[in-house]
C-alpha cells in the first residue's frame, strides 16, 4: 500500500486535505503589531495568493514504529513540502531556521573521497555539483518571498524564524520579513564572523553572515541561560579582573553596579550579544574535522546549538527548509527538539540521514518522504546500464559480492581509475529484512566511520516474533556520492 498522506497521525483528527492544485490560504500581511512602514517592490513582484497543496509519500522509516510524532526529511522542492506541511501542521512550527541559497552567483560541488584505506585512491577528491546559486534579474527575490510566506503560516504563534543570509541579499529580505511579520516582529540581526581567514585585496572582505530573527507574535522563546549563549572572557580581562578564587576553587570577578553587586565566573564565560565571533565556519568545512562531511556550505553544529538551544526548548518543532547536510536535525535531534528537513538534492538528504543514524545521540524515530517520483531502483534483472547490486542470501546471512554504481564508475574511469574492491565506493548499507514492497524499514545499518569501509557481510536479524515473514528483503547501498541503490531479493 502506497501512503500518499503522511501525517502519521489519526486521519479522523485532522481537517480533510484540500483537493489537487488546492491552495492554502495566506493571512493578510503583515501578520504582527507592527506597522507596515515600507515596502520592497521588484520587477514582476506577484500578489501571494496562497501556497500551493501537495502530495507526499512515505519512502522510508528509520527506527522502531509507533504511534504519535516521527520526526521527518522531505526529498524534493520546499515550497511542495511547505504546501505538504500545511495539511496538518500549519501554525505549529515553533523555530524554523532557513540557510537558502544567498545569490551569490557561484555553484557548489560536494567533495568526495573513496573508502579505499592504505591505498592511492584514499589521496583522491572527486567533486560533483549539488546546487546553482545564479538567478537572473529579480528571480531570487520571488523564490525567497513565496518561501517566506509559505514558512510564516508554519510558525507556531509564539515561533521564531532565523534567516541565514549574507550582505548581498540581507537588506532586501529584512525588508520582505518586514512586510510578511511586520516591523515589530524584528527581533535581532546576528553577525556571524565566518572565522576562516579569507580576507581579500581589492576590497574590504565580508566575511560575515546575516542572522535575521523575527518573532511571528508578541511572545516567544529565549532561554538567555543557556550554557551555549557564553563565550569566553577576553584574556586580557581575565587577567585585569577575575582575581578572586571562591572555596570551589572558581576563578571570579565582583561587580558593584549602584547597590548590587554581581558575581562573574571565568569558566562560565560571558553572554554573548549580536556579534558572534566565536563559532568557526572551519568546522564545518575542513576536511580534517570530524563533522565535516564534504558537503558544500555546510554550516557548523556549534552555530545551529546556540540557535537551537536559544529560541526553542526540548519537545520543540524546529523546521529546517533548505537542510543540505541536515546540520540544524542532527542538533534537533542531539538537543531532544523535533524535527522536519527538507531538500531537494538527494545527496543532501542521503547525508541528513547517515548523520542521524550516526551522530552522538542518534535520532529516534524518523521517516523519509518523496515530493517528486522516486529514482528507478537496481533490481537484478535491470538493464546494463542500471546499477548493480550483486548480493546473495543464505539462511540467516547475507553476502554482498559486488557493486557498480554506474555514474562513480563513470567519473572514475573519466580519470582512468579502476576500483578493484567494489567496498571503496559505498558509503554504508542498510537492510530491512522484511521488506513491505513499497517502504524500506531498516534494523540493520552497516555505516563505517571515516576512512573504514563496509563489512559486506551480514547476520539477518530475527523478524518479528509471531508475525509472518513477507518472503522479502530489501538491500539499500548508498554510494561515496551519496546515491541510493536498491536491491529486493526474495528470502
Ligand atoms: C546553503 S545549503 C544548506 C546547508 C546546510 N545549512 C548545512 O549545514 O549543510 C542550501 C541547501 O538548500 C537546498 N535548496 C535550494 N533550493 C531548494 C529548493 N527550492 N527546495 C529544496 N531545497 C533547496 C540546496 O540543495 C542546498 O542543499
Amino acid at each position: 500500500m502506497t501512503r500518499s498522506d503522511d501525517s502519521g497521525e489519526d486521519s479522523s483528527s485532522r481537517p480533510p486535505a484540500p483537493a489537487e492544485a488546492a491552495l492554502h490560504p495566506i493571512a493578510p500581511f503583515p501578520r504582527g503589531k507592527g506597522a507596515w512602514l515600507a515596502e520592497l517592490r521588484w520587477p514582476g513582484k506577484r500578489a501571494l495568493e496562497g501556497i500551493a497543496d501537495a502530495e507526499a509519500s512515505l519512502r522510508a522509516s528509520f527506527g522502531p514504529p509507533g504511534e504519535g510524532w516521527r520526526d521527518r526529511i522531505y526529498e524534493g522542492e520546499n515550497l511542495a513540502a511547505f504546501g505538504h506541511l500545511l495539511r496538518a501542521h500549519r501554525e505549529q512550527v515553533d523555530l524554523v531556521y532557513i540557510d537558502p541559497p544567498f545569490d551569490s552567483g557561484a555553484e557548489y560541488a560536494m567533495r568526495i573521497k573513496l573508502r579505499a584505506p592504505g591505498t592511492e585512491l584514499a589521496k583522491l577528491t572527486l567533486e560533483e555539483v549539488q546546487y546553482r546559486d545564479v538567478w537572473a534579474g529579480a528571480e531570487y527575490l520571488d523564490f525567497i518571498y513565496e518561501r517566506l510566506a509559505a514558512l510564516v503560516e508554519l510558525l507556531a504563534p509564539t515561533g521564531l524564524i532565523c534567516v541565514h543570509v549574507d550582505p548581498r541579499q540581507s537588506h532586501r529580505v529584512r525588508a520582505i520579513l518586514d512586510e510578511l511579520l511586520g516591523s515589530l516582529a524584528f527581533r535581532a540581526e546576528i553577525a556571524w564572523r565566518l572565522g576562516n581567514g579569507a580576507k581579500s585585496r581589492s576590497f574590504v572582505s565580508n566575511d560575515h553572515n546575516s542572522l535575521l530573527l523575527y518573532s511571528k507574535g508578541t511572545r516567544w522563546t529565549f532561554e538567555a541561560d543557556s550554557p551555549e549563549l557564553r563565550e569566553p572572557f577576553a584574556a586580557g580581562s581575565l587577567q585585569m579582573h577575575f582575581r578572586e578564587i571562591d572555596a570551589a576553587g572558581r576563578r571570579f570577578r565582583r561587580r558593584k553596579v549602584g547597590t548590587k553587586e554581581y558575581l562573574y565566573y571565568a569558566d562560565e564565560g560571558k553572554r554573548v550579544g549580536s556579534v558572534w565571533t566565536d563559532l568557526s565556519s572551519m568546522r564545518a568545512n575542513s576536511p580534517i574535522m570530524a563533522e565535516t562531511t564534504g558537503y558544500p556550505t555546510q554550516k557548523p553544529e556549534s552555530l545551529l546549538r546556540r540557535i537551537v538551544s536559544a529560541f526553542s526548548r526540548p519537545g520543540d518543532l524546529v523546521l529546517d527548509g533548505f537542510m543540505g547536510s541536515g546540520t540544524t536535525l542532527a542538533v534537533a535531534a542531539a538537543l531532544g527538539r523535533r524535527f522536519v528537513g527538507v531538500d531537494r538534492q538527494g545527496a543532501a538528504v542521503s547525508l541528513a540521514i547517515r548523520r542521524l543514524l550516526s551522530g552522538e545521540a542518534p535520532a529516534g524515530a524518523f521517516d523519509l518522504y518523496a515530493l517528486r517520483a522516486p529514482e528507478p531502483v537496481s533490481t537484478p534483472s535491470a538493464g546494463p546500464s542500471a546499477p548493480v547490486i550483486r548480493a546473495r542470501l543464505e539462511a540467516d546471512r547475507l553476502r554482498i559480492e559486488g557493486f557498480e554504481p554506474p555514474r562513480l564508475r563513470s567519473l572514475l574511469e573519466a580519470r582512468g581509475l579502476r576500483v578493484e574492491d567494489w567496498r571503496a565506493l559505498v558509503d554504508r548499507v542498510s537492510i530491512d529484512p522484511d521488506f513491505d514492497g513499497e517502504v524500506l524499514r531498516p534494523t540493520l545499518h552497516d555505516l563505517p566511520g571515516r576512512g573504514e569501509r563496509v563489512h559486506g557481510e551480514y547476520r539477518l536479524p530475527p523478524l518479528e516474533r509471531g508475525r509472518p515473514s513477507r518472503g522479502r528483503l530489501r538491500l539499500e547501498l548508498t554510494d561515496v556520492l551519496q546515491r541510493r541503490h536498491m536491491l529486493t531479493l526474495d528470502r
